[in-house]
């Protein structure tokens, strides 16, 4: 039998030799993978900037990597995106007629050029609208930074009294009541009109607010034109005098709290009084505790801090540096570290042309 089949046989007489190729295949590739595992680590962790390393600065941290263009969560996640934008801006989520959009503008970088945000009368509230672009990479939001979640913080917003004055239950039926929405929500959510869908394409939209392309990120990227060397060394005074303890992360801040006034009481010196988290915790520890703000874009997000009280950078940069560093900067440090945040500004994202 097995006679009628030689290719069989010759298969079995091939085979040890086969094993022996693919024994040696493996060591060879496994030695080659050895070597090449410590080089390639060192590709990985520094960043090419060839000039930076050349005046010496301290190895970047590598979570201070350019933005990432959205990623779609799946394959609807632009559409979404897109219904979460027509969602933000419709007034008749709120009973009050207040559209997320009256005070997050969309005219391109998601705030207001006013100091307060307005309440539903149009009457100054006692904070600054935070810009929302590159909001998704947060991890604490509002100036308390209490809320851990975007998903958290659209709960709190639309039940707000002084912001959309409104409840799941009538944004829910406005939304059904929308044949525009609710066909949209019958192909993109299989028409479940409810608030982890309503959540998801708010969410979404946010998501799609990231702006990469800062000449930071290109810089990074290895770009190494992309800084003026005003901008370089005002990179390295931001890591030097300790900016970046506080104003870390790819949104360099978003991500902790932090006393405003670690050094001397900005309180007694023109800024207007706010408990900050203590409000939320009723911790006398948190007193004056605050978010640490990203600062992506911050040279167009004026005004500056939570009562939006500072409209000039340089003049924000000076207070923090004698607030939270008790220092006075020297007037070409505070330059410096402008022409460093002005290299934060990218395009406005893609969903807002
Ligand atoms: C009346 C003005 C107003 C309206 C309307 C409004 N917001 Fe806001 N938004 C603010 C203010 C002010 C803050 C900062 C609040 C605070 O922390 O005290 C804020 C904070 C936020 C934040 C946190 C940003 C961060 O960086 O931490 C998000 C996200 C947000 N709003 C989304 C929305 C959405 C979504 C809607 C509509 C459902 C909405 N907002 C409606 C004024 C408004
Ligand atoms: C100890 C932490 C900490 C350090 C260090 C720190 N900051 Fe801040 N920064 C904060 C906090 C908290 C706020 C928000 C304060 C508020 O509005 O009440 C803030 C706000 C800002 C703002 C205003 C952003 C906006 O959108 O309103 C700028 C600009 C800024 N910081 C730049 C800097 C620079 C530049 C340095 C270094 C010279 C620095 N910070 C050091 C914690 C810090």
């Amino acid at each position: 039998m097995a006679d009628s089949n030689p290719h069989f046989l010759e298969a079995l007489r091939d085979r040890p030799r086969r094993l022996q190729r693919l024994a040696v295949l493996i060591v060879v590739f496994g030695a080659a993978a050895m070597l090449l595992y410590p080089l390639l680590g060192r590709v990985l962790q520094d960043p090419p900037h060839p000039e930076a390393v050349e005046e010496g600065l301290p190895p970047v941290d590598r979570a201070l990597l350019p933005v990432t263009t959205p990623v779609p969560r799946g394959p609807l996640w632009r559409e979404r995106a897109e219904l979460g934008k027509r969602l933000f801006s419709d007034p008749m989520l709120s009973p009050k007629g207040m559209a997320c959009s009256h005070c997050h503008a969309l005219d391109g970088y998601a705030t207001l050029d006013r100091p307060r945000s307005p309440d539903r009368l149009g009457q100054e509230t006692a904070r600054n609208i935070p810009s929302l672009l590159n909001v998704a990479l947060n991890s604490r939001f509002g100036w308390a930074g209490d809320l851990r979640t975007l998903a958290e913080q659209l709960d709190r917003v639309l039940r707000n009294p002084r912001h959309m004055a409104s409840s799941w239950e009538f944004a829910l039926a406005a939304i059904a009541a929308k044949p525009e929405h609710a066909a949209a929500f019958g192909q993109l959510y299989d028409g479940r009109i409810e608030q982890s869908t309503f959540t998801d394409a708010i969410v979404s939209f946010e998501e799609a607010l990231a702006t990469p392309g800062a000449p930071l990120d290109r810089y990074l990227a290895g770009e190494t034109g992309a800084l003026e060397p005003d901008a370089i060394q005002g990179f390295r005074k931001f890591r030097e005098y300790g900016c970046i303890a506080c104003h870390q992360g790819r949104n360099l801040g978003g991500n902790m709290t932090a006393r405003f006034g670690v050094l001397g009481n900005p309180f007694e010196d023109g800024f207007a009084e706010d408990p900050g988290l203590y409000a939320k915790t009723g911790r006398e520890g948190d007193r004056h505790v605050f978010r640490v703000p990203g600062l992506r874009n911050v040279a167009l997000t004026r005004p500056y801090f939570h009562d939006g009280s500072v409209s000039e950078l340089a003049e924000a940069v000076r207070k923090m540096g004698r607030y939270q560093l008790g220092q006075e900067l020297p007037r070409k440090d505070v330059a410096q570290i402008v022409a460093f945040l002005e290299a934060l500004t990218a395009p406005p994202p893609e969903i807002l042309r």
